[in-house]
């Protein structure tokens, strides 16, 4: 079955129930631009989730495209993607457990004609905030799946949550078996090995997470997400979703365009193409920060994997076509954007190729000088050394030691980039860490200073400011940001005002760590995002402000006294600079 007839049998399927089909919402959240992109259907969900009236009522269902890339460097593997398409099906205070299991059921078994014995699931097992949830098992056995082919795990495997708060509740995941023999005794849904694939996910969300609590919500709401792209390969009986008619086109011209055949590279250029197609139809610009960032990450991805296969860079016009001709059943709106896709990432790759032809250059003689040294690890100063005089990226040069068999030390490529912090461009964290070497009372109030005045600036000017950088002394703060034109002195005066409302109001500073991926999803304010560990810790300042950072701060606002901008001048391009005191 195609992915376009699995698309519409459930969007079918679901409106014989009583489902209104509401469209996609953008990659790009709108009026979200904490957010990087949208990485689950509930996500344009929420506020509804929470209680708010949706007009269409209290059943919908939709197709949502999604962007996940906490995974990025997997893909090339037989199963790791960044753009996925997730079909969703949601009751709003309406239906609960039973009838939502009795559905996903049907629609398996009867619509997809999946064998019940392909199907295993998956329940909450119990715990001091939720009980087991014996329920969804009865539901399960009462639609025909046996006992044994339901299991009971905790919080790690059947609960949802986006990111760190918000509605959430416990899920039933829905799994595939390949018919693969089991890799041991304890094989199970849970465990790796390929046999089991989750293909659906129905959340109960009846709970609300906040400051580590959790309280019911004023409606029980059941959120779903079926993978489009695995559930076609499944059907299809592939290995891979790039063995389906989704990928396959752009897989095999790859093949013929190569002189040099890698299936990982191919599935990386495939993959990286339709989301980069996907992202730009929707608005996305490569840049130097958050989303722009990532899509420009893809891009260069993709343009290096090309050229390893000496791929003709030329032919990306011609493949971007023939992208968007594969993908003109599922997302015929690509279509009529067609020359700008094309304009945005030829563009992109062309600016790129330029440093990658210096740079792998240059890395070459590095690979060289390694391994006359008979050593296997590239020093964190010449992956520097690089970036900074040719531009390289470090995760360009990271991927490239591997293809070489060489390791770089990435945390010390770090730690470099934190003590350059005024040259690089680098992301707040790095550069308030390195702007703060000598952490005194005055520079800890003039560090809580900047996040207020980062998000000043959001109010005052607009959303898509972006702090470019900073530097700290006892005596002062300077606070580089991107914005297109020099501050008006109502602009300057609003800004100022406006942090020193805060500092009036005495807010309170929290500090908490999180997982990077779900400091995202919360809307943390931060910028080259794989720059970051996995653990980060975010400050928050009352509801004003939140980000990424290594701190130290300020425990309340209060402590820091009269905000004043002294400076405002250019930086460089479109970059603007403040010079702010505390008095
Ligand atoms: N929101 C749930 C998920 O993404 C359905 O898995």
């Amino acid at each position: 079955m195609k992915a376009i007839e699995i698309r519409n049998k459930y969007l079918n399927f679901f409106k014989n129930h009583n489902h209104k089909i509401i469209p996609s919402a953008p990659l790009i959240p709108e009026n979200d631009p904490s957010v990087l992109f949208t990485t689950a259907g509930m996500q344009p969900l929420v506020p509804y989730l929470l209680g708010e009236k949706h007009p269409e009522g209290t059943r919908l269902t939709d197709y949502q495209k999604c962007v996940r890339t906490t995974d990025i460097e997997e893909v090339g593997d037989n199963r790791h993607l960044t753009y996925f398409e997730m079909l969703g099906n949601w009751s709003l205070g309406d239906y609960f457990r039973e009838e939502s299991i009795a559905m996903s059921y049907e629609f398996l078994t009867k619509e997809l004609g999946i064998p019940n014995e392909k199907i295993s699931v998956t329940c909450f097992a119990g715990d001091e905030d939720c009980p087991r949830d014996t329920l969804t098992a009865e539901c399960w056995e009462k639609a025909g799946i046996p006992k044994e082919r339901i299991y009971f795990y905790g919080k790690e495997d059947n609960w949802w949550i986006a990111g760190e708060e918000g509605p959430c509740g416990p899920d039933t995941e829905m799994f595939y078996d390949t018919g693969k023999e089991p890799c041991g005794p304890d094989c199970q849904p849970s465990c790796d090995c390929g046999k089991y694939v989750e293909i659906w996910n129905n959340v109960f969300m009846e709970y609300l997470k906040k400051d580590g609590k959790y309280t019911k919500l004023v409606q029980k709401n059941v959120d779903t997400g079926l993978g489009l792209e695995r559930m076609a390969m499944l059907l299809q009986g592939k290995q891979t979703p790039f063995d389906t008619e989704i990928f396959k086109p752009i897989m095999d011209r790859l093949g013929e365009l190569a002189k040099k055949d890698d299936i990982a590279s191919r599935r990386i250029v495939a993959e990286h193409l339709r989301s980069s197609i996907m992202i730009v139809a929707d608005g996305g610009r490569p840049s130097n920060i958050d989303r722009g960032y990532i899509l420009r990450r893809l891009i260069r991805r993709m343009t290096r994997q090309m050229n390893k296969l000496e791929i003709d860079l030329n032919e990306l016009g011609a493949l971007i076509d023939l992208d968007i001709n594969v993908l003109n059943e599922l997302y015929p709106e690509l279509a009529d954007k067609k020359e700008i896709i094309k304009e945005v990432i030829i563009q992109e790759k062309d600016k790129f190729m330029k440093t990658l032809i210096r740079g792998e250059r240059e890395f070459e003689k590095v690979i060289k000088r390694i391994k006359d040294q008979g050593k296997n690890t590239i020093d964190g100063e010449d992956i520097f050394k690089l970036y900074e005089t040719y531009g390289f990226p470090p995760e360009v040069s990271k991927d490239l030691a591997e293809e070489n068999g060489l390791k770089v030390n990435m945390d010390e490529v770090d730690k470099l980039f934190k003590m350059h912090q005024d040259k690089s461009r680098l992301g707040s964290e790095q550069k308030f860490k390195g702007g703060l070497a000598g952490t005194g009372e005055q520079e800890i109030k003039y560090h809580t200073a900047t996040h207020l005045l980062n998000a000043a600036l959001k109010e005052v000017i607009n959303k898509d400011v972006h702090q470019m950088g900073s530097n700290i002394t006892a005596e002062r703060m300077r606070f580089d940001f991107s914005c297109d034109h020099k501050l008006t002195n109502e602009e300057k005066k609003q800004a100022e005002d406006l942090v020193n409302k805060w500092i009036q109001e005495d807010l309170q500073v929290t500090v908490e760590t999180m997982k990077k991926e779900n400091a995202i999803k919360s809307g943390a304010e931060c910028m080259f995002i794989e720059k970051y560990p996995e653990d980060v810790t975010v400050y928050t300042i009352g509801n004003v402000s939140k980000e990424l950072c290594g701190g130290p701060h300020v425990k309340h606002t209060g402590e820091l006294g009269n905000f004043k901008i002294v400076k405002e001048e250019a930086s460089s391009s479109g970059v603007r600079r403040i010079k702010a005191i505390l008095e």
